[in-house]
């Protein structure tokens, strides 16, 4: 009997984890995508647009136009996070974005703003079958 009480608020006090760490990454997240919506506005729009479709006030002076950032998961029929990262620090070649010896955002932006950046971005992904074919 005893054994079984010992169980149970063992089995309870793991559910209470489990879901206290669930729930903080949930809010961290929220956060994250928050402060990232922030920095887009701040340092992305202008090129790719409030909405991120492409249609920034210097989008039409540049050479080549900014691609729209709500369908990086319909391309590739996923996300991927690390290489929107990359895409962003300039740490792959981009010539828009700096070439690697030259990033521009990743001097300018600490690893968080970048990570953050990389979840607002996640956060307004389309869904792959709402996209018209290209
Ligand atoms: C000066 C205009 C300009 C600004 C400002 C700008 N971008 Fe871009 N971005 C571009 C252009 C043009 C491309 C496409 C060509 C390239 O990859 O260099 C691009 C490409 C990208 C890509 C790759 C998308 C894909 O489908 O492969 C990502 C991700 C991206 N930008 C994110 C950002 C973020 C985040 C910011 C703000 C920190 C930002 N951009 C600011 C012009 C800009």
């Amino acid at each position: 009997m005893r054994h079984r009480v010992v169980l149970l608020v063992i089995l309870a006090s793991l559910c209470l984890m489990f879901y206290s760490v669930h729930a903080g990454q949930v809010g961290q997240n929220k956060e994250q995508v928050a402060r990232g919506k922030k920095l887009y506005l701040s340092y992305c729009a202008s090129c790719h647009g409030v909405d991120a479709s492409g249609n920034g006030p210097v989008a039409s002076s540049l050479k080549q136009q900014p691609p729209d950032l709500r369908r990086i998961y319909a391309k590739a029929g996923k996300f991927l996070a690390e290489e929107v990262r990359k895409k962003i620090a300039g740490d792959l070649s981009s010539p828009a974005h700096g070439r690697k010896d030259m990033p521009v955002w990743g001097m300018i932006l600490s690893r968080e703003d970048i990570n953050n950046l990389v979840k607002y971005l996640e956060s307004i992904q389309k869904p792959f079958e709402a996209q018209p074919a290209d």
